[in-house]
């Protein structure tokens, strides 16, 4: 079994080693800051003491991974790793600077693969010699329990890399899907609409926060509202994936972020773990009640799923990722109730496309044009 590097010990890094050394493999995790390598170290333990305790492994598969997880201050004890797996800032520049070095210690088989949720593969790879062997391998948080993978070749990587990393990752009892290096790959790129749109109709007046909440659980089974899972995420987080998206697009006006989030960040209205973001999380604060209007919420349930619609049958169209691992990402990624685009062809192709081009008719707004393949769709019915 090869060994696998981790560089960065923070959240996704440590869940990352986690899942590699319940794997069965040795595993190496470096971070520049010793404190937080030694908190992922004492972290690791206390998760594996809770495993054991829940009955989920015994104790000598725990002991086996705390033998087999090294955590090391030094990048040079990754030689003779055979997958590394970068899970460091999101600064391109800082992983690259990453890549330039790792490239240096590792064997010339070794692949490199970059979690990034939001950085160009190709440009991660551009700071290696060999450019074939890096990869994106997105996991999301908390890796340990989220299902999905998304596997990023970029247009340098090589066929054996991308079939040797899908393999091993399927092997760690992950669900993998392939996408195209493009901005937010499936996910996060499909996703942007459940926020977005809401976010929309929240600006409009139409709803507040805890309606459009109210309403996408109850007339679209979602299992949060997109303001509950904002909070969630973090406004911080939200707000910069959405504002890379836009800005890797070229501006697409689909991903345009809104204002309204750009304060609540800015105000480190971050949601549940600063204690403020769409609601208050303070002890003793009361919830909102949300405006319990038939209509009215399945008016705002259609239009965002409607737009989430589109987007998948875009990306699809775009061939950034087949039907079903498009399917398969907004699932097991995010939880989805249903595949969008199983969702399109219940609620038929002609609904959806006649709510985006009523929208358009309104707005007269870029963002509210149908994808080519919406109307094709439509055209067949
Ligand atoms: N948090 C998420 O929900 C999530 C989900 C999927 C992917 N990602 C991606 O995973 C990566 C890590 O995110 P995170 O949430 O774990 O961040 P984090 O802030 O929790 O951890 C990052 C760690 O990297 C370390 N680090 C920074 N620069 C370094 C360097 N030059 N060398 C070594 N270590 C360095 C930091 O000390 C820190 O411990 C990012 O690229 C992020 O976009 C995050």
């Amino acid at each position: 079994m090869i060994q696998i590097g981790i560089i960065g010990s923070g959240a996704m890094g440590s869940g990352i080693a986690q899942v590699a050394a319940m794997a069965g493999h040795k595993v190496k995790v470096y971070d520049k800051n010793e404190a937080v390598l030694k908190k992922a170290e004492a972290n690791l333990k206390a998760t594996l003491a809770k495993l054991v305790e829940k009955q989920k492994i015994d104790e000598d598969k725990a002991n086996s991974i705390i033998v087999n997880t090294h955590y090391t201050p030094s990048l040079n004890d990754f030689k003779d790793c055979g997958l590394v797996i970068e899970a460091i800032v999101e600064i391109l520049e800082v992983k690259q600077k990453v890549f330039a070095e790792i490239e240096t210690i590792v064997n010339e088989n070794c692949i490199l693969a970059s979690n990034t949720s939001s950085l160009s593969i190709a440009s991660i790879a551009s700071a290696c010699k060999k450019q074939e062997r890096v990869i994106g391998i997105h996991f999301f948080n908390p890796a340990p329990l989220m299902p999905l993978v998304e596997i990023i070749p970029s247009i340098t990587t090589s066929d054996e890399v991308l079939n040797q990393s899908k393999k091993l990752i399927d092997s760690w009892g992950k669900t993998t899907v392939i996408t195209k290096d493009t901005p937010g790959f499936i996910v996060n790129r499909v996703a942007r609409s459940y926020y977005g749109e809401s976010i929309r109709i929240y600006e409009e007046g139409i709803a507040d926060f805890a309606t459009i909440d109210w309403a996408m659980k109850t007339f679209g089974r979602f299992k949060m509202g997109p303001f509950e899972l904002m909070d969630f995420i973090g406004n911080d987080v939200n707000y910069k994936v959405t504002e890379s998206v836009w800005t890797q697009f070229f501006y697409e006006p689909r991903f345009k972020p809104s204002l309204t989030q750009k304060r609540f960040y800015e105000a480190g209205w971050y949601g549940r773990k600063s204690g403020r973001g769409y609601y208050n999380y303070a002890e003793g604060a009361v919830m909102p009640s949300p405006k319990q209007d038939e209509n009215l919420g399945k008016y705002i349930f259609n239009r965002v799923l409607c737009m989430l619609i589109n987007e998948a049958v875009d990306t699809m169209y775009l061939n950034i990722a087949s039907r079903e691992d498009i399917e398969t990402a907004m699932t097991k990624g995010v939880n989805y109730p249903k595949g969008l685009i199983q969702w399109g062809e219940e609620i038929g192709w002609n609904n959806v496309l006649t709510t985006i081009q009523n929208l358009y008719v309104e707005y007269q707004e870029d963002r509210y044009r149908p994808s080519v393949m919406l109307k094709r769709l439509a055209d067949k019915q």
